[in-house]
């Protein structure tokens, strides 16, 4: 990319954010799907053919599965269905078509073995980057804005999103690097505990950025009452108060359900959380360190995050408020791309892509800071929200069904903001993620709200 093309990208509000020439489009699709595949393969090539393909968790994958199946949906979106191939190995799609075979069943599949695996990987990659050398962004909506080659690049830090949970799953000595701390916070000390959102209609979702799958789609407007929402993630010493308190022993903080959960699962802290003396100690990717009190809060369920929002006398944020907080800019009346505005991340912005193996400290990335004054909304934790997931007005699924709308419904609660896990591909002010309110294993945390209705009157 030249200079040039980098200054009209950056007016445009980022390589992802607006129609950019054939060639221009061409370089971004070929880096992100490089930048994915080197994550693929170190998070891969880390462990020993044994760690491949064990089942270290029933809820997850062997991690060779991840490999040949991040291949497997390249060829037939882009080889197949983009590109007019014939399939390279038509016997081994059900193996890896993840609605055929859940997570538990896969170690009793006859799975490729790792080398098989890699090979099919690398030979389907080639291909692409020929298929990307001959292709006009144009014609069919599946390839109009490269938008094929762009949900391939979301799919694939995904699965490497998924892999890092594996990795923080399995037992034994650590192998992975990259654990050194975020940013410091610049001011955390002095910020308010909570900023107010003003009340009143914003945009959410969207109809214009290029990428965004069909569950972020269309963009409507939704009126909010106003909010005061929590500056920063929860932290663990926050959290540990609620814990110290006797929280989880309190019924009067969880809802019914979610006071039957904590019981059957015996709930008493987050999960890698264990007492060593008078400190609570952590497990994190294979090494035990004392909890660092100012890190948001991370591996806790939707459960535990409303119980604790109930003792603190708050609430959970709304996926509406979350997403207001995050986008809307009160001087413009518009929604941003970003807290910060259109431009694409970079490291000065927000945690984003395994740079660092853990949350910044809360209060981190002042220059990330919403218009609200709220920070580390994109990056760091995946945030729970109130909300279950459900389609926005005038919602169509595509380009299959299987991406979002057999998904909607109460039993699944909205996440937002990515984490520090996440590639910045498939993170945006818009970008919605959802999953059990069970689950604790993805590296999630929350920040807490309240009306502002009684300060406003
Ligand atoms: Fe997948």
């Amino acid at each position: 990319m030249t200079e040039s093309d980098a200054e009209t990208l950056r007016e445009r509000g980022g390589v992802r954010g607006g129609r950019l020439p054939g060639e221009t489009l061409r370089d971004v699709i070929a880096r992100e799907l490089t930048s994915a595949r080197r994550r693929t393969a170190l998070l891969t090539d880390s462990v020993d053919e044994p760690d491949l393909v064990r089942q270290h968790s029933p809820l997850m994958s062997p991690l060779v599965w991840d490999l040949a199946h991040v291949a497997n949906q390249e060829e037939l979106w882009l080889l197949r269905e983009v590109g007019g191939q014939e399939p390279m190995h038509p016997e081994i799609d059900p193996i890896y078509d993840a609605f055929e075979h859940p997570r538990s069943e896969r170690p009793t599949l006859p799975l490729l073995p790792p080398a098989q695996a890699r090979a099919y990987g690398h030979e389907v990659r080639g291909r692409v980057l020929d298929l990307l050398e001959r292709s006009r962004f144009g014609g069919t909506r599946l390839l109009g804005d490269g938008f094929a080659f762009g949900m391939i690049a979301q799919h694939e830090v995904q699965h490497d999103e998924t892999m890092l949970v594996t990795h923080q799953i399995r037992a034994g000595a650590p192998v992975l690097t990259g654990a050194a701390p975020g940013p410091a916070p610049a001011d955390a000390l002095r910020l308010p505990s909570e900023v107010l959102v003003p009340g009143g209609p914003f945009t959410m979702g969207t109809s214009t950025e290029p990428w965004a799958l069909d569950n972020e789609r269309p963009a409507h407007t939704v009126d909010v009452a106003p909010f005061f929402i929590d500056t920063t993630p929860v932290t663990c010493a926050a959290y540990a108060e609620f814990i110290a308190d006797g929280g989880y022993d309190d019924p009067r903080w969880w809802t019914a359900a979610g006071w039957e959960h904590r019981q059957r699962a015996g709930l008493a802290g987050p999960m890698y959380w264990s007492r060593d003396g008078g400190q609570w100690v952590r497990r994190v990717f294979g090494q035990t360190e004392p909890v660092r009190p100012e890190e948001p809060v991370l591996h806790v369920c939707w459960y535990e995050a409303d119980a604790y929002a109930r003792w603190a006398g708050r609430r959970l944020p709304s996926e509406a408020e979350w997403e207001k907080a995050a986008r809307f800019d009160p001087v413009t009346g518009l929604s941003r791309r970003y807290p910060w505005g259109n431009a694409d991340v970079d490291g000065e912005l927000a945690n984003l892509g395994q740079q660092f193996l853990r949350p910044a400290p809360a209060g981190s990335y002042p220059a990330g800071a919403a218009p609200c004054g709220a920070r580390q909304l994109i990056g760091d934790v995946w945030e729970w929200t109130s909300s279950d997931f459900l389609p926005y007005p005038g919602f169509s699924a595509w380009p299959y069904r299987e991406y979002s709308e057999v998904f909607f419904g109460p039993q699944y609660k909205v996440l937002r903001g990515g984490s520090f896990a996440v590639s910045p591909v498939a993170c945006r002010g818009t970008f919605r993620n959802w999953d059990y309110p069970i689950r604790r294993q993805i590296f999630a945390g929350f920040r807490t709200a309240r009306s502002g209705l009684a300060e406003s009157a």
